[in-house]
């Protein structure tokens, strides 16, 4: 059975753009769970934390990453939070392989602050970002491989992974 390859990592750390390249390199089909969401519920991910709250968008969240990972042999993009779940991450280990596309809160902070309008870091400063990042850290490797990405360009970042 081919196993799927899954992005995980904090949001802005290139899940979707990665995932979509490497798909067309290897002719996989991507998927990306925030994707899948927003055309379920019709709603877009900021609209469905404000309107219907973050434990709605979770159990949702749940539900369509497991679903997705029983799948076999895609590329699959993870929401950042997603692998903070358990279930999701034992869903993970049956069938598919994750790579945690890490990079230090240096680098990291300006892409989140710069990129469109999330939900999770319109309440927080740059030091809860900070502290999210490092406790969300220690959760993202349990990844089965890490891609340290400060130093590295997009294409540096996807021949690493093909690599792999
Ligand atoms: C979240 C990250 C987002 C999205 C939601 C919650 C998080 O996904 O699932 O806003 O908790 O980190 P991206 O990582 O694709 O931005």
């Amino acid at each position: 059975m081919k196993k799927n390859l899954v992005l995980i990592g904090m949001m802005g750390s290139g899940k979707s753009t990665i995932g979509r390249i490497l798909a067309k390199n290897t002719k996989k089909k991507f998927y990306d769970v925030d994707k899948i969401i927003e055309r379920e519920i019709n709603l877009k991910i900021s609209e469905i934390f404000q309107n219907k709250g973050e434990i709605f968008f979770r159990k949702v969240e749940e539900k369509t990453s497991i679903q997705l990972l029983k799948s076999t042999g895609n590329i699959i993009a993870l929401g950042g939070g997603a692998f903070l779940n358990e279930k999701i991450r034992t869903e993970l280990k049956i069938n598919s392989i994750s790579v945690w596309l890490k990079w230090s809160p240096k680098f990291l902070i300006p892409r989140i602050l710069n990129s469109k309008i999330r939900p999770i870091v319109s309440k927080l400063t740059e030091k809860d970002l900070v502290k999210l990042i490092d406790t969300r850290s220690k959760i993202y490797s349990k990844a089965d491989y890490k891609i340290n990405c400060d130093k590295l360009s997009k294409d540096e970042i996807i021949k690493k992974i093909m690599e792999l």
